[in-house]
């Protein structure tokens, strides 16, 4: 009997070819799975890469509740009008500390992966006030509420250590003084030093420019570290990875 003839009996007989697609199904998925349980790593490892301070991480649980993943991505992907618009394209490892990650798909607005440091902290809190007094012809709703909301602090130590769970590298002193560190990054006039040992190049200021800890401060605290970490002036990242 010829090939020919045998692969007739597997295409007249429905079970038999079922059993024969999944089988090679299963060896293929096997081939591209298996090899990555046996990777250390599976991202490049960047300098720089550090996990959110309690107040960044605070914003950006206020970013996900307020929905402002429906209108922005956090990804620039690497082709040229990307790159020339919003800066050197998002590295995998940029988002390892990320649960849920933000890439998103949906761009109403622009992305954000880089907009770190790029409006000064009135900008941020002008815009976020009322997106129109400084973009006239902007869709972005107001979030002026947020200079209005204190943050309860209570669960600002559980938040860190949920994250140090789903493997974010938070030591138990980072989960320690997560309180402390908390209020010392929005007041520029405490001389409390264990921040900046705790979180390299923490920016340490009254992001919304008035007294107490609002939700706006931890919200443009967020926005300023964002797409900030790692330092491409001397980073090049390797294109074949
Ligand atoms: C309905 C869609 C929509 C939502 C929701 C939205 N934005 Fe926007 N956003 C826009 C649009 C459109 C622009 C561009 C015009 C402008 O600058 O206002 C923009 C611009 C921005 C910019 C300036 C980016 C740049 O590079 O110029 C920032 C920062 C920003 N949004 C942050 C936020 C944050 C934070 C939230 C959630 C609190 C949010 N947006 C929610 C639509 C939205």
């Amino acid at each position: 009997m010829g090939i020919l003839e045998k692969h007739k009996i597997l295409e007249k007989n429905a079970s038999l070819l079922l059993v024969g697609s999944l089988l090679v199904v299963t060896i293929g998925g096997i081939v591209e799975i298996a090899p990555l349980f046996y990777l250390q790593n599976t991202i490049e490892k960047v300098e720089g890469m550090r996990p959110y301070t309690p107040l960044e991480l605070t914003g950006r649980d206020i970013y996900i509740r307020e929905g402002c993943y429906v209108c922005h991505s956090q990804m620039i992907r690497p082709m040229r009008d990307e790159v020339e618009r919003y800066g050197q394209y998002s590295l995998a490892a940029e988002s390892m500390y990320d649960h849920p990650f933000q890439w998103g798909s949906k761009r109403t607005g622009p992305d954000l992966a880089r907009v770190g440091e790029r409006y000064s902290d009135e900008w941020h809190v002008a815009h976020l006030t009322d997106p129109q007094s400084v973009v006239p012809e902007s869709v972005m709703p107001k979030y002026g509420f947020l200079l209005n909301r204190e943050i309860d602090t209570q669960d600002i130590q559980a938040k860190l250590e949920t994250h140090a769970m789903v493997g974010v590298p938070y030591t138990s002193e980072m989960i320690e003084a997560a309180k402390a560190d908390f209020a010392a990054q929005a007041d520029p006039d405490s001389d409390y030093a264990g921040l900046e040992e705790r979180y390299t190049k923490v920016q340490v200021r009254n992001f919304d420019g008035q007294p107490g800890v609002s939700e706006m401060d931890a919200l443009v605290a967020y926005l300023q570290v964002m797409g900030t970490m790692v330092d491409f002036s001397t980073f090049q990242p390797d294109p074949n990875r």
